[in-house]
């Protein structure tokens, strides 16, 4: 067994330091996976000593027992206590030696989540919001991002995880493991990643039209940065757009919609920490202009860095124009006139310019954490 667990463990240690953001169980950075991996081990190491029993047993029958050796039936006698007895003891101490073994990683991977960094994970058709529970924002509220997550580095993190519509499945193996996120039903665990980095996160559960189009991403840093990150947070403050700029029409326009052509407030369903923005049916954009991605990981890497301006701003304009079109599902008015689909019924968008859509996202992208604070500044 150990020169399989040495071979089985150290393809899967060389395949997660090679690609780092890949969705793998096999990431050993998490002791998570890692009790997962040796809990396997035992099982597998297991069967192959048993299967090799069995063959040997069989075969030794086969062979012992060939008709053409004996002319006459061999002898005929009813039960054998002692051999009776061992072929039940050994499958019960192997049944009991699995059971322990299952019994004491449950017991490591389900402790109750005291001491650990808490975050509460809630998911919707079809985004993710993560908000940190024990830290509420100098403007009020709790610090909350949406659709990126960050977390510490070498220390377990506890998650709550919920469900605001229907069955959704958080889903991030790198960290570890894997929950239903219900509606009504609060699931905690601890997950955990001791290497600093950007890992992929998924909905596991078909939840409906934009099952598919549900990621996110979780960010892990170290100590330090975390926190350093986290108070950022904390003490951020939407900034004030100067007066005639395009962000101050575009905060605008967040604010109070156009009733004259019927385009609703983005306030009504989206927050802004440190603004009148208080809306919970959409995803939290507090910290938008330091977020790389966009309609829940439909687009990443948006930064005028990594993308050319005109490409990203082009992505957030046709999001912030025709969300339902762009992401089937999306229950984002469309702001172009068209009709969408919500649940079943038809409904008309309301109508803004390209020059309000674009006023709006120079007004999203202004919301940035500080540059020291920006969680993604140094990932690959
Ligand atoms: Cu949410 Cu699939």
């Amino acid at each position: 067994a150990l020169p399989i667990a040495a071979i089985l463990g150290a393809t899967l240690l060389t395949g997660c330091q090679q690609v780092n953001q890949s969705l793998t169980i096999g990431d050993m950075a998490s002791a998570y996976n890692r009790e997962i991996f040796w809990m396997s081990i035992w099982a597998i190491a297991l069967s192959i000593i048993i299967f090799i029993g069995v063959s040997y047993a069989l075969f030794y029958t086969v062979q012992k027992f060939r008709e053409d050796k004996h002319d006459a039936p061999p002898a005929q006698f009813h039960g054998n206590n002692k051999l009776e007895t061992i072929l039940v003891a050994v499958p019960v101490v192997i049944v009991i030696l699995l059971s322990v073994l299952a019994v004491k990683s449950m017991a490591a991977l389900n402790p109750t989540p005291n001491q650990a960094t808490k975050v509460d994970v809630l998911a919707r058709q079809f985004w993710w919001n993560f908000s940190y529970p024990e830290t509420t924002s100098d403007a009020g509220g709790v610090v909350t991002n949406g659709n990126e997550m960050i977390m510490p580095t070498k220390e377990a993190v506890a998650l709550t995880v919920t469900s605001g519509d229907v069955i959704h499945g958080f889903w991030a193996p790198n960290i570890g493991g894997q929950r239903a996120a219900m509606p009504s039903v609060k699931k905690t665990w601890q997950v955990d990643n001791d290497r600093a980095g950007v890992y992929q996160g998924n909905c596991s559960q078909l939840c409906g039209a934009s099952h598919a189009n549900m990621r996110y991403k979780v960010v892990a840093l170290d100590q330090e940065r975390y926190n350093t990150t986290l108070a950022a947070m904390k003490a951020y403050r939407a900034p004030e757009p100067a007066p005639g700029s395009a962000e101050a029409r575009g905060f605008a326009l967040f604010m109070q919609g156009k009733a004259s052509t019927g385009a609703v407030a983005c306030a009504s369903c989206h927050r802004v920490q440190g603004t009148p923005a208080a809306g919970v049916a959409g995803p939290d954009l507090s910290f938008f202009g330091t977020r790389r991605t966009l309609g829940a990981g439909m687009w990443e890497a948006m930064t005028d860095a990594q993308w050319t301006d005109a490409k990203a701003a082009g992505e957030l304009h046709a999001w912030l124009k025709q969300s339902p079109v762009v992401k089937p599902g999306s229950l984002m008015p469309r702001y172009d006139g068209g009709e969408y689909m919500v649940q079943g019924k038809k409904v008309k968008g309301g109508t803004l310019t390209d020059t309000e859509i674009d006023d709006i996202a120079a007004y999203l992208r202004s919301l940035k954490l500080p540059e020291e604070a920006d969680y993604w500044k140094g990932t690959p």
